[in-house]
């Protein structure tokens, strides 16, 4: 068998997440399509709102490879957005002009009803073009990731009917009728499953799991409600497509990115900002290639400083498995030059 040491003309994405240690580890931005950028500005401008340009495939391919034609990042994330699922699961969406998603609540075993996987791969099909398209596009040393949202973030979304401060009415759901809340998170496990296979399908070499809101759980409801519907994903899509790496993102998690990476079974984890990088190096890269973790808004201050914080990551956890992004996404008032910079210095590091 070949190892993966002696493949060294594979994409170096896929070359960290099989568990190789890079001299120069391979990077890319969350969110790093978007509004800090004019031409993302300008795009959306056109396509009128944005699940619009979610689903117009000749549009995402264009915003996909926007960033990526300044910074040459060593991967493209596919442009779409988590709550697409929802959507083609039947529930009503819209984005708004500065206040973010807006969904139909559900609330309730009545309220799930609204919903099935009927129509969903007839709505995600415009998504599934995109990452044709984009593989026909891209560099040859670029890799393409697909995404999603994991179960509980995405139920955030549709209980609390978009962004929440507490939490309060999905808590209520989870804690009270767990039995009744377990429905629709096995709906959105068989639904983010289908919905990754059909991304890897289509062409993408790898797939992210966005655990947003998995900080705000006590270590129980984080195990069952976060850890387990991640593991059920990764079984599957596991065995389905095991050539595929599978990153998730269990944003705030602390002390319970402990033991993460082995109960899943994910090839890579993303680090929040916050988790402490000796830590991290010594506790969970043994299990997974580590992914991260610039505070984003280090972007808004650039220079020598931002420097200073990114040679620290790379110092510490570029001895081993390592791919450097940020600690969460890019924030819209990060200018560019900023990105550029970063750019350049992760490019030209060395081991
Ligand atoms: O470049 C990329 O990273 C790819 C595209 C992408 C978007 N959203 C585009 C987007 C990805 C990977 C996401 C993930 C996403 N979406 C997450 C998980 C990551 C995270 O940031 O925590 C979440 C929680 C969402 C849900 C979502 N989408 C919210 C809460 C909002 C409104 C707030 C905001 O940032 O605007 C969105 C909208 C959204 N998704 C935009 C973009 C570029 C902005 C829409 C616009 O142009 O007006």
């Amino acid at each position: 068998m070949m190892t993966s040491e002696s493949k060294s003309s594979e994409k170096l994405l896929l070359r960290a997440l099989r568990g190789e240690t890079l001299a120069r580890p391979p990077f890319w931005l969350m969110r790093q399509a978007g509004r800090y950028l004019p031409e993302y500005l300008e795009i959306r401008r056109q396509a009128g709102d944005f699940l619009s340009l979610c689903y117009s495939p000749e549009l995402a391919v264009e915003v996909t490879l926007q960033p990526l034609r300044r910074f040459a990042m060593d991967a493209a994330i596919l442009f779409a957005d988590i709550l697409v699922v929802p959507d083609a699961l039947g529930q009503a969406l819209s984005y708004r002009e500065g206040e973010g998603p807006v969904l139909e609540p559900v609330r309730n075993a009545a309220e799930l009803r609204r919903l099935d996987m009927a129509g969903l791969h007839e709505r995600l099909a415009p998504v599934y073009q995109t990452i044709r398209r984009l593989r026909q596009e891209l560099p040859p040393a670029t890799a393409l990731i697909g995404f999603a949202g994991a179960p509980w973030t995405v139920a955030t979304y549709m209980v609390e009917g978009g962004s929440s401060r507490d939490f309060a009415t999905i808590k209520a759901w989870a804690y009270g009728d767990p039995e009744g809340f377990g429905r629709l998170m096995a709906l959105l496990v068989d639904a983010t499953t289908e919905y990754l296979e059909a991304q890897a399908e289509a062409g993408a070499e790898v797939v992210q799991l966005f655990d947003t809101w998995a900080g705000v759980l006590p270590e129980s409801a984080f195990e069952r409600w976060c850890v387990a519907p991640v593991a059920e994903i990764v079984r599957r899509f596991g065995k389905s497509h095991p050539e595929i790496p599978v990153i998730a993102f269990p944003r705030g998690a602390g002390v319970l990115y402990g033991g993460y990476a082995e109960a899943t079974g994910v090839a890579g984890l993303g680090l929040d900002a916050t988790v402490p990088l000796g830590w991290a190096a010594r506790t969970l890269q043994p299990f997974a290639t580590l992914q991260g973790n610039l505070d984003p808004l280090m972007l808004i201050t650039g220079g020598a400083a931002m420097r200073r914080e990114i040679g620290g990551i790379l110092e510490t956890l570029g001895k081993g498995p390592f791919i450097f992004n940020l600690g969460h996404g890019i924030v819209p008032a990060t200018p560019p030059e900023h990105v550029a910079e970063l750019a350049e210095f992760v490019r030209s590091w060395r081991a």
